[in-house]
């Protein structure tokens, strides 16, 4: 059994990925599985954390001994992790969410008009909960985790996101190859706000969730 370097912490994981609706029966998505984000949240309860799963569109089984809720769209998945964040010493957002909404939702099933040229698809923008959880920590020393992908100069792009969204820790991804979504292996660089930067060999996904949780316990402790 693993190091117990979480017991008595509340951790909070969001995985999967968002589904923006446009009309009852369809949506905007992305390939996200949610199995990264399912790796952290086994490895936290099996280092003693006390855990709370917030899962968007996974249809992954529920980790043993993990609180799990679920969420659909960007903006319930927002609601969710503000509640749990309150009461958490670590929030990792693993979650693959939408950047943009379709602007209006069709409260029926849109129809394609006989011969008629489609229209064209408005969005809006979704709110970054990531930055927000960052910018607004319900306690003091609270830790906030994000992930990144990035196909290219991916130290130096990780780098700026990691100050825009203002976490102590990303999870950068160089997607491309037989990496990131819906493998089982990962690879992935993580850069510390501390101006840390640690690579995580290609491995399994739950080998990867350990190493982020070292960087996090040597953090909290
Ligand atoms: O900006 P980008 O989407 O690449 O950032 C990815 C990170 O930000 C992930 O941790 C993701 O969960 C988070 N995110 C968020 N809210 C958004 C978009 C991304 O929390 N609207």
């Amino acid at each position: 059994t693993a190091d117990p370097d979480l017991a008595g912490r509340h951790v909070v994981i969001s995985a999967g990925g968002t589904r923006e609706p446009l009309d009852p029966v369809r949506y905007l998505g992305n390939r996200s599985s949610g199995k990264q984000g399912y790796a952290l949240a086994r490895t936290a309860v099996a280092r003693g954390a006390r855990v709370t799963l917030i899962a968007a569109n996974t249809g992954l089984p529920d980790p043993a001994g993990a609180d799990v809720v679920t969420a659909g769209s960007a903006e319930q998945l927002r609601e969710q992790v503000v509640k749990a964040a309150a009461d958490a010493d670590v929030v990792v957002m693993a979650a693959a969410v939408a950047d943009f909404r379709p602007a209006a939702y069709a409260s029926s099933k849109i129809k394609k008009k006989d011969d008629a040229e489609p229209e064209p698809l408005a969005l809006v923008r979704n709110p970054d909960i990531l930055a927000e959880v960052a910018a607004h920590r319900a306690r003091p020393g609270q830790l906030v985790v994000g992930f990144g992908a990035e196909t290219d100069d991916v130290l130096a792009n990780g780098r700026a996101k990691l100050a825009r969204k203002g976490c102590d820790l990303l999870v950068v991804n160089e997607v491309g190859e037989a990496k990131a979504f819906g493998t089982e292996e990962n690879e992935a660089v993580v850069l510390g706000a501390d101006g840390s930067e640690t690579h995580i060999p290609y491995g399994p996904k739950e080998a990867l969730a350990d190493r982020v949780w070292d960087l996090v316990a040597a953090r909290l402790a």
